[in-house]
């Protein structure tokens, strides 16, 4: 069935040019030049037809690996692990941007040249929906692999349920679909409930080793499967919408987040991530300082630098034409260039966290 999944899988370009990839870099536009001379040393990109060379995100690997050991001011950090980074999108408010902020930066990242797994582990199946899955069809979900592991109590090999729905990038999806509401039912009665996302990982050690970024979407409820999801991740990221009631719902967070660290003995850092800002909506930014004061100093509790604006096209491409994300749709746009912005930021988390399992 994976087969025909994989076959059955859409697929769209991504391309971009030098300009594109400066910045991507995070050289800025500015330095041009300076990665032309780098793309042409290094002989990478395809030639379409014009003068113009398109690229992809394996360039963009094979040309940060470069960088790392031949730049000394080569500005992004390049993951060196043998596990990647699990960053679980979870709030529990819906609505509020999670699966849209979600899904551009796992493309981003993988624009990047990161090796990407997005897992959607939502029932209500918006992320894959997103990535053109036909969630009505036979498919193979994350929750069909923890209810094999839950209730067959076999393994479940990850790679099966795989499919690669953007061309030219390395990012990986494992769908969800309606039956995933079962899952969370029959995850609710078990015992050890929240180490099945974990068992279920560390199963699948080799699998997950060819990723950089595992990003996870989740239900906007404190449900079994969100819980036992973020029991398994490295990081939760909280998408916060710059709007009233916003921060009503980090109680619920606060509170998983303590439940975690008495069951489980791991306290799971949190990122906030402010969405929506808007110049002639006051509110927007009055709340953005609210959110800034109430998490300042507090441990392992970050909001993000970069703010993802209100910009039209990150609905607008939910919806139509074949690029459903904003990032392959308009990679040049302002909202994107955000996006970009918070991919590099998230990279610098994960080098942090990775250095604190390594002392650990
Ligand atoms: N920064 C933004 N600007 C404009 N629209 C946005 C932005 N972030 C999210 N949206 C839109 O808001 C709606 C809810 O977003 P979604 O990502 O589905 O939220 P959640 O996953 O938290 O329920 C979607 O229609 C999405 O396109
Ligand atoms: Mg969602």
């Amino acid at each position: 069935m994976e087969t025909e999944l994989n076959n059955t899988a859409p697929t769209r370009s991504i391309e971009f040019k030098r300009r594109m990839i400066a910045g991507l870099l995070g050289y800025g536009a500015g330095n041009d030049k300076k990665i032309q001379n780098i793309l042409a040393d290094l002989s990478l990109g395809e030639t379409n037809g014009s003068r113009n060379k398109s690229y992809n995100g394996f360039d963009m690997r094979k040309l940060r690996q470069a960088l790392t050991g031949a730049s000394a001011d080569f500005p992004a950090p390049v993951l060196q692990v043998d596990r990647p980074e699990i960053m679980a999108f979870f709030y529990s408010k819906g609505g509020v941007g999670k699966t849209t902020i979600c899904a551009n930066l796992g493309v981003t990242l993988a624009m990047q040249g990161s090796r990407v797994l997005m897992i959607d582990g939502d029932p209500q199946a918006s992320l894959s929906t997103m990535f053109d899955v036909d969630v009505e069809a036979d498919i193979v979900t994350f929750g069909d692999a923890i209810d094999t592991i839950n209730v067959s109590k076999r393994r479940f090999d990850l790679a099966t349920a795989v499919i690669s729905p953007v061309r030219g990038i390395k990012m990986d999806l494992i769908p969800a679909d309606q039956r995933m509401v079962r899952t969370d039912i029959i995850l609710g009665s078990t015992a050890y409930r929240e180490k099945a996302v974990q068992k279920l990982f560390s199963e699948n050690a080799d699998f997950f080793k060819t990723y950089d970024f595992v990003l996870i979407d989740t239900a906007p409820s404190v449900t079994p499967l969100s819980f036992s999801i973020v029991a398994a991740a490295d990081r939760i990221i909280a998408v916060v919408e710059l709007a009233g009631m916003a921060l009503k719902a980090t109680n619920n967070l606060f509170a998983m987040v303590q439940e975690l660290e008495e069951g489980a003995h791991r306290r799971v850092p949190i990122t906030f991530v402010p969405n929506g800002l808007h110049g002639s909506k006051r509110y927007t930014a009055d709340t953005l300082e609210v959110i800034r004061k109430k998490f300042s100093g507090k441990n392992l509790v970050n909001v993000s630098n970069t703010v993802i604006p209100e910009y039209a096209g990150l609905s607008r491409h939910a919806k139509i034409s074949t690029n459903r994300t904003l990032m392959e749709a308009e990679p040049t746009s302002a909202a994107a260039l955000k996006m970009i912005e918070l991919a590099r930021e998230m990279e610098y988390l994960a080098v942090t966290d990775q250095n604190v399992k390594q002392e650990a």
